[in-house]
């Protein structure tokens, strides 16, 4: 057995309000703990997004009573909103900002508006923003000019890796994340590890969609090798039930929190990886760059040399499935604690909705 801290991540979707058929703060904090996962940054495009203090008020009521691990909730930038997004700073996880098409309606196109953001975001957190490529490229201008940290969400390219790798020696505030499907996976669901033996079809049809898109193989090895250059793993958990994957106008998104650490594991064990990166990219990096408290007497137990398959059967994400079905990992996640609470153990979640606390309410320090 070994044991690690309570990992972070930065980059989950959680449906409420407006979708919760897919997910809500109750079972997607389950599937976190499941996961290994203690604390989630929650996004905003929701229906309605998280714009303002109405519906921040809104959704963090229903956090509070739901949340079974710990949390805070982005706000979203939107055309008109960039002096009320502002002042909702210290209450935000940070500052979500759409760049690229994607699920929800957030999209910002229009240059000047994602100015009037970089003026008046206060910039103890970053602007995180989904900008792929080339609008990255125009995003990191906004950074240097107005002087603010920008975190890049799941990056999946390696002219991305290698600008943010030649940013950040040019002294720009930016720091990046990648996501385990980006990682593991190439174009059309291709397994890039053995792992993934038992599915070397890929994935059919609208299980593949996601945003950003699956990549190359190469893009992909370009990533494992500028690992250094990554400071978060990320799951971008974005639950759509099996019959929304498979309809004829499949939304983008892949559920991840309950196989990140597995997967990551099997990495480290495999020698692609080493434990003080998975802990410094699934927990250091994010509690630094988002500014979160350390939660004590929390960790997790691990039983690394447990070897099983990945199965959605036994996930807690009320979405039903995993683009990792029937991948064969080693390491298990056997027992959390949370705050000196027994969260979860040997696949049960012990703690009620409501055990969870928004961290930017508390003060542990
Ligand atoms: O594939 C994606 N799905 N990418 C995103 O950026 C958003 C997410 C969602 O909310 O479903
Ligand atoms: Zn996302």
């Amino acid at each position: 057995m070994i044991r690690l801290p309570g990992l972070i991540d930065p980059h989950v979707h959680l449906r409420e309000p407006g979708a919760v058929h897919k997910e809500d703060y109750d079972s997607g904090t389950a599937s976190a703990l499941a996961g290994g996962v203690t604390m989630v940054l929650a996004m905003p495009n929701t229906k309605p997004p998280i714009f303002d203090a109405d519906t921040l008020d809104s959704v963090l009521n229903s956090a509070q009573q739901k949340a079974r691990c710990d949390y805070a909730q982005y706000v979203g930038a939107g055309a008109d909103n960039a002096t009320v997004a502002a002042a909702l700073a210290p209450r935000a996880a940070a500052l979500k900002m759409y760049l690229d098409a994607t699920f929800g309606q957030l999209r910002l196109d229009d240059m000047t508006l994602w100015m009037e953001h970089f003026m008046r975001w206060p910039g103890d957190t970053p602007i995180v923003t989904h900008s792929e490529s080339r609008s990255m490229g125009a995003a990191l201008l906004m950074a240097q000019m107005y002087n603010k940290p920008i975190h890049i969400a799941h990056i999946s390219l390696r002219e991305e890796v290698l600008l943010i790798k030649a940013a950040k020696e040019h002294g720009i505030r930016v720091t990046c994340e990648v996501c385990p499907h980006h990682l593991f996976l190439s174009e059309g669901g291709i397994p890039l590890s053995t792992s993934g033996a038992c599915c070397t079809e890929g994935l059919s049809g609208g299980r593949a969609e996601v945003r950003p898109r699956l990549a190359t193989a190469q893009d992909a090895a370009a990533l494992w090798e500028n690992l250094d250059v990554i400071d978060c793993f990320a799951t971008d958990h974005a639950p759509h039930t099996v019959p929304e994957k498979d309809s004829e106008n499949p939304p983008p998104g892949f559920p991840g929190l309950e196989s990140l650490l597995p997967l990551l594991l099997t990495a480290v064990q495999e020698g692609r990886l080493t434990m003080e990166q998975l802990v410094e990219k699934a927990v250091t990096n994010p509690r630094r760059i988002f500014k979160l408290p350390v939660q004590h007497e929390t960790w997790v137990e691990v039983d690394e040399n447990a070897v099983y398959e990945l199965h959605a059967a036994e996930m807690h994400s009320r979405c039903g499935w995993t683009p990792f079905e029937g991948w064969k990992v080693r390491g298990r996640v056997t027992r959390v604690v949370l705050r000196g609470t027994e969260a979860f153990k040997d696949g049960k979640i012990l703690v009620q909705p409501g055990f969870g606390k928004n961290v930017r309410e508390v003060d542990w320090d």
